[in-house]
Order: structure tokens, then C-alpha cells, then sequence
């Protein structure tokens, strides 16, 4: 994303900016907010970052001592393409700090972006949000602070947390939901290039507020009540994954039908009703939002007294597809005792560092439950203490060498390039599976593989591209 062109504002917009700032308080009139943001985590960064590129002064506050030091000394503490590169042209807008006082001295408007991790009931966490309420209290946020929710919470949470802001005497202090949709690998142009800016508001000056920042951005707003607007991204979110596990379970049914889910994915997604994004089939979806906020829907619907099936499935749909591989590996191996299985890619999906509920784990756990050796190596994931077992290798081709079979977890183009013919070579036993459909079963049938895609036919020929 590095060559997306950052939003500048002119220069008499960046002078008004400067002037507008210090003043920035009750007073109508044009202003350029200053941005706060609670919590340098990716999204907290992100959104700083991007925010500081359209000219905004930024402040970044976090609790971790080594991450500030870190972000002081220009270092990302995150893999995210392009973002080092913006921050470091813009850190002049940017500044980093331990202090929530120093923080609100220098901000108006205060993203939120604080962790909301699922808990053993599948409902989000929201300590994390709820501490910075109570920090705000102590530290006295005014008039001129608008909070903006970023971090994905439940329906109800922006209620809720405007009536813990009224029960702390910080009547004053405004309250608006803005989530974010931004992709892991692309969240640099997802933010600066958005589909929609969704903001919630229970005063609409506040969420004009708001909208005056994403202004520049030209994408349409929508403006909204704070439960619809924390909704829109739990029902994004499970609508994409549901279209996932959908042309999944197509794929299963292509495998016993020899159909070629490939196709059948772009014969549907080319009706507009439909559309082609998100019907990618392969070993399922993981990443840190998903799995997450499809639970959390489900269980706040629950908790509302309503059972909603269609996520259950879902989940359950996502859980087998990630062993299905197995399967696919036992059928041509036999048992699997003894085997050497290398797994090329490891991170939920190419492009990131992340091994959140990447589908890497269970595969790697049930063929170590299988007895098989498991090597692995992926371009970026070097280590992770969840992949105990795994001998993590140095290039694919060392991965490769001796294996009995393949699995292409992740779709690195540095992995979907590889030699084949080279890396079959290389191999005791010439199994692959591609876990992602991203190699030609035809051309990996005719460099002598036993091939097998999800929901492909082995050696079909003339798949749409
Ligand atoms: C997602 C949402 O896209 C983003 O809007 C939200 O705010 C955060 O969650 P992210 O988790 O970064 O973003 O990844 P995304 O690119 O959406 O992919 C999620 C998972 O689904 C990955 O494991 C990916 O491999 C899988 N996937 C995606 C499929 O299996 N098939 C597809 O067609 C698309």
C-alpha cells in the first residue's frame, strides 16, 4: 500500500489547522481537530497514522512503556505494509505518550481503540474500555473531548458507556461510534480510500464533529444512532463470514459432485446481487475480527433471547473446514504416524504477521495429534509458542525436503511462485493440497503432484481466471 497518495490538506488548510488548534474549544466556527487516540494497538495505529498523513495532529497514548519507547524511536511494533513508511513521513504530526493528561491537553477529538478479546462465554471483554472511563474521570476530560469508539464492542456498549460517563459527572464529554473495517495487509488504503465512514452519535453536533475529520476522504458517511453504527460492523463482519463458510461448504459439495468450486464461485459472484468478493474457498477464515465478532454476535443475540442459527453453522461450518485437510492427507498417505508434512505459510492470511485463530494451528495441532512430524515455514512468522512441536524451517524449499506431503496454508505470492517442479524434486512422497486454491491443478498434475485443491476437480483445465 505504500504508494497509496496520502489526503494533504492545502496550505492554507494546514494554516487555519495550526490556528484553529490551540483554540479548538466551545467556539463555532471552522476549527482542525486535534486527534487522540487511547490505545497503540494495530487499529489505534492505523488510524493515527492515516489521520496524521491527512494532516491532523495526532497523539498516540499507551500503557506498554517499551511500545512508546519503541514508536518514539520510529519503530512499528506491528507488520502492516506501508505503515512505517507513513508514520516516519509524517512524525512530525505524530506524537507518543504514557500520559492519558497529556494526551486530552492535546486532543479534541479521542479515539478509542483499546482490545474487546472474547471471554469463555464468546461475549467481548470490555475492561479494557471500561478503565479508560474511569481514567478519564480522574484525569478530567471536558467539553472539548469527543470519544470515538473504534474498538469493535456490542450493541449496547455506547449506552452504556455514556451512562458511566454521566454517572462520573463527565456529562460534557461527548460520546460517538465509528468502526473500523480495515483489512490486515490493506488497512492503510482501507482507511484512507474507504467503502463508507459509518458514525454514531447521540448529539448530532458531536457526530458532525467527527464527520468534519473524514470530510477530506470524500466516501460517503452514514450517519446513525450509536446501536445501529456499532451493528453495521458486527453484521458486516458475519455477513463476510458467512459468505466464507458458504462457498466452503459449495466446495465440500463440489468435491462429492465433481464440480469445480472455482468456477462455480465466479459463475455466482458475477451477479451483481452477489458480487465475487469473499467466496474464495479454501481451509477457512481466522484472523483477529471474524472468529471474533461472529461469537460475539451470536452471543449477543443470545443474550438478548435470541438464537441465531445461522452464525452457529458458521462457526461449526469453519471449524471443520480447517480439518478437512486431514483427511484429504489421509487419503492419499494412509496414517499419517511417522509422516513429514510440511506446511508453506503459516500467518492467517498473506501479508501479515498475525497468527490469531489462523487455521495454521489446528492443522498443525491435529497432525502432531496424528504423529506426524510437522515442518513448517512461512515469510514473515518466525516463531510462535502456540506452534510448540512444529520444526520451523528456514526457506520452503528446507520445508519441503523429504516431506511425504505439502499443505499450502497461506497464500504468500513468494509461496504460489515457488518452483514446483523444483520443490516435487525436493519431496519423498509428491502429495500437495493447496488449502487456498491458489495453484493450477492442471499444471501441479502434469509436474507429477497428487494434487488436490478444495472443492476442485484434480486436473480440470480452463477454470475461470
Ligand atoms: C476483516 C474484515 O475484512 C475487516 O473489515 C474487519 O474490520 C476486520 O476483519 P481481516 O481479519 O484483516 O479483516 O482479514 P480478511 O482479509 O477480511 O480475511 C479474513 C479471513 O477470511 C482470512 O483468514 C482469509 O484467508 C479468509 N478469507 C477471506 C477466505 O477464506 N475467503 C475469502 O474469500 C476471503
Amino acid at each position: 500500500m505504500s504508494d497509496e497518495t496520502p489526503i494533504e490538506p492545502t496550505d492554507d488548510e494546514a494554516v487555519a489547522a495550526e490556528e484553529t488548534a490551540a483554540a479548538s474549544g466551545n467556539g463555532s466556527g471552522p476549527r482542525r481537530e486535534r486527534v487522540g487516540v487511547i490505545g497503540a494497538g494495530y487499529v489505534g495505529l492505523v488510524t493515527g497514522v492515516c489521520l496524521a498523513s491527512m494532516g491532523y495532529q495526532v497523539t498516540l497514548r499507551d500503557i506498554d512503556a517499551s511500545k512508546v519507547a519503541a514508536l518514539n524511536d520510529g519503530i512499528v511494533p506491528i507488520y502492516e505494509p506501508g505503515l512505517t513508511e507513513l508514520m516516519s513521513e509524517h512524525s512530525d504530526r505524530l506524537t507518543y505518550t504514557l500520559s492519558l493528561e497529556r494526551m486530552l491537553e492535546r486532543s479534541d477529538i479521542v479515539f478509542i481503540a483499546v482490545d474487546t478479546p472474547p471471554t469463555y462465554s464468546g461475549d467481548a471483554d470490555l475492561s479494557r474500555v471500561m478503565s479508560v472511563v474511569d481514567e478519564l474521570e480522574k484525569v478530567g476530560a471536558d467539553s472539548r473531548h469527543v470519544l470515538v469508539m473504534k474498538s469493535t464492542v456490542p450493541v449496547g456498549t455506547g449506552e452504556r458507556v455514556r451512562a458511566e460517563l454521566d454517572a462520573r459527572g463527565l456529562n460534557d464529554v461527548g460520546y460517538c461510534s465509528n468502526p473500523e473495517f480495515l483489512k490486515e495487509g490493506a488497512a492503510i488504503a482501507d482507511f484512507l480510500h474507504p467503502d463508507r465512514v459509518v458514525i454514531g452519535s447521540f448529539e448530532e453536533g458531536q457526530g458532525d464533529r467527527v464527520a468534519s475529520l473524514y470530510a477530506p476522504l470524500g466516501a460517503p458517511i452514514i450517519r446513525t444512532s450509536v446501536p445501529s453504527a456499532e451493528m453495521v460492523k458486527y453484521a458486516s463482519n458475519a455477513f463476510l463470514a458467512t459468505k466464507i463458510s458458504f462457498i466452503n461448504e459449495i466446495a465440500n459439495v463440489c468435491e462429492e459432485v465433481g464440480a469445480d468450486v472455482e468456477v462455480v464461485s465466479h459463475g455466482m459472484g458475477l451477479d451483481s446481487r452477489i458480487g465475487k468478493s469473499f467466496l474464495r474457498a479454501g481451509i477457512g477464515f481466522g484472523g483477529s475480527c471474524f472468529p471474533k465478532d461472529v461469537s460475539a454476535l451470536k452471543q449477543l443475540a443470545g443474550n438478548s433471547g435470541y438464537h441465531f442459527q445461522l452464525l452457529t453453522s458458521v462457526i461449526e461450518v469453519n471449524e471443520l473446514q480447517k480439518r478437512r485437510v486431514i483427511g484429504k492427507l489421509k487419503k492419499h498417505l494412509g496414517g499419517l504416524e511417522g509422516k513429514r508434512i510440511a506446511l508453506l505459510g503459516l500467518a492467517f492470511k498473506p501479508e501479515t504477521d498475525d497468527m490469531r485463530e489462523a487455521s495454521s494451528l489446528v492443522l498443525a495441532a491435529r497432525l502432531l495429534a496424528e504423529g506426524a512430524e510437522v515442518v513448517a515455514y512461512d515469510p514473515i512468522v518466525e516463531v510462535s509458542e502456540r506452534l510448540n512441536g512444529v520444526g520451523m524451517s528456514g526457506s520452503a524449499e528446507e520445508a519441503v525436503t523429504g516431506a511425504d506431503a505439502a499443505v499450502l496454508v497461506t497464500e504468500w505470492s513468494s509461496l504460489v511462485g515457488l518452483d514446483w517442479g523444483a520443490v516435487r524434486g525436493l519431496m519423498r512422497e509428491p502429495v500437495l493440497i493447496d488449502g487456498r486454491n491458489a495453484l493450477d491443478p492442471a499444471e501441479m498434475t502434469r509436474l507429477g503432484f497428487v494434487f488436490e485443491g478444495i472443492g476442485r476437480i484434480p486436473a480440470h483445465v480452463g477454470v475461470a481466471s
